[in-house]
């Protein structure tokens, strides 16, 4: 009898363009803001809808490549001047560290601070979660407390969190998220949640050659695209959309009037999205701005840093003054 060559395997096609419209899974509060952004006549996104599970890893990648100088050039000045910025920032705090992901930088820096306390906290809860649970193997006597929130909406910390040496982590230029005014208000909040005996712990890319701002935001194995393109995915599982990812291409490039790199997803064609009982058209070429990366100089960051209520204690920058790393202290009313 001939052996049977019938394999049993269905190959079960997945859905590869994403196009599903279907029930939401966002909050109430998500989908109001994500469909006021979408029908706005300049259609926007918030980036922080980039890091879904997926978001949060293609972001790793972007970390890893050539184009991408911001995680590598920090690291280098986090190793470099590791002694100072521990003398300055003090041992035994309560590190709050704002949007976490896999807290590869503030372990780096454990070694150095020796905080009493660690408060990872990131909008991408179960990537926090997963990346908590093994650093906490890592370093079993320091109090580990993930908060899986949007601290861009609710700045309110539990009371697991300790009130006194409250030190904000704010690296890998995340500020940059933010319009300056923004910024301030956000930093304000910082200030309002420390209590005068903690500070702030904070990196800022600076502002530099356009070439390699556009070469770092829009890489040539298209890493970034794909972290960009994730988003409609991402939106799709939030407010039930019908994107399909084939239509839409990425774009990138420093704004030196605004000193931002914007991204950008542009129709390739005519496209129609559907969702919640909206519909938004885009002609071809119309793009959604999904998000805005604002440099800075070091004097131009410390002055913003003085309108939120905090004093500059050190700056520690690279060689090639690509990036800096600030340190600041509450000042008075
Ligand atoms: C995480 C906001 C600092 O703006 O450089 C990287 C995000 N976007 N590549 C940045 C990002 C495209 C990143 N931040």
């Amino acid at each position: 009898m001939p052996m049977s060559r019938t394999a049993a395997i269905r190959v079960i096609s997945p859905d590869v363009s994403s196009r599903s419209a279907s029930v939401p899974h966002g909050s109430p509060a998500a989908i109001a803001e994500i469909s006021t952004g979408l029908l706005a006549e300049r259609a926007y996104t918030s980036p922080k809808y980039l890091y879904d599970s997926l978001g949060s890893k293609l972001f790793e990648a972007i970390c890893e490549l050539p184009e991408y100088y911001p995680t590598r050039t920090e690291a280098s000045i986090f190793e470099r001047y590791g002694a100072e910025i521990a003398q300055a920032v003090g041992l035994g705090s309560t590190l709050i560290d704002l949007g976490a992901g896999n807290c590869a930088k503030a372990a780096s820096l454990f070694p150095l601070l020796h905080p009493t306390q660690y408060v990872p906290v990131d909008i991408s809860r179960d990537f926090l979660l997963e990346a908590v649970s093994r650093l906490q193997q890592r370093f079993p006597h320091i109090e580990m407390t993930p908060l899986g929130l949007d601290f861009s909406r609710s700045f309110h910390l539990p009371v697991s969190v300790r009130p006194g040496k409250r030190v904000f982590f704010y690296p890998g230029s995340s500020i940059g998220n933010f319009a300056p005014h923004e910024a301030i208000a956000f930093l304000r909040r910082m200030r309002a949640n420390e209590q005068g005996d903690g500070g702030l712990l904070i990196g800022v890319d600076l502002i530099k050659d356009g070439a390699v701002l556009d070469a770092a935001y829009d890489d040539a194995i298209g890493v970034t695209a794909s972290f960009n393109l994730n988003m409609l995915r991402h939106l799709n599982h939030l407010i039930g959309a019908d994107f399909d990812v084939t239509q839409w291409q990425h774009r990138a490039f420093f704004n030196a009037e605004e000193s931002r790199v914007e991204m950008h997803l542009e129709a390739r064609e005519a496209v129609t999205v559907s969702w919640q009982g909206y519909e938004r058209h885009f002609v071809r070429g119309e793009r959604i701005h999904t998000e805005d990366s604002y440099k800075y100089t070091r004097r131009s960051f410390i002055d913003l840093l003085q309108e939120a209520g905090f004093a500059a204690t050190r700056t520690w920058t690279d060689d090639a003054e690509w990036f800096a790393v600030l340190h600041a202290r509450a000042i008075g009313d």
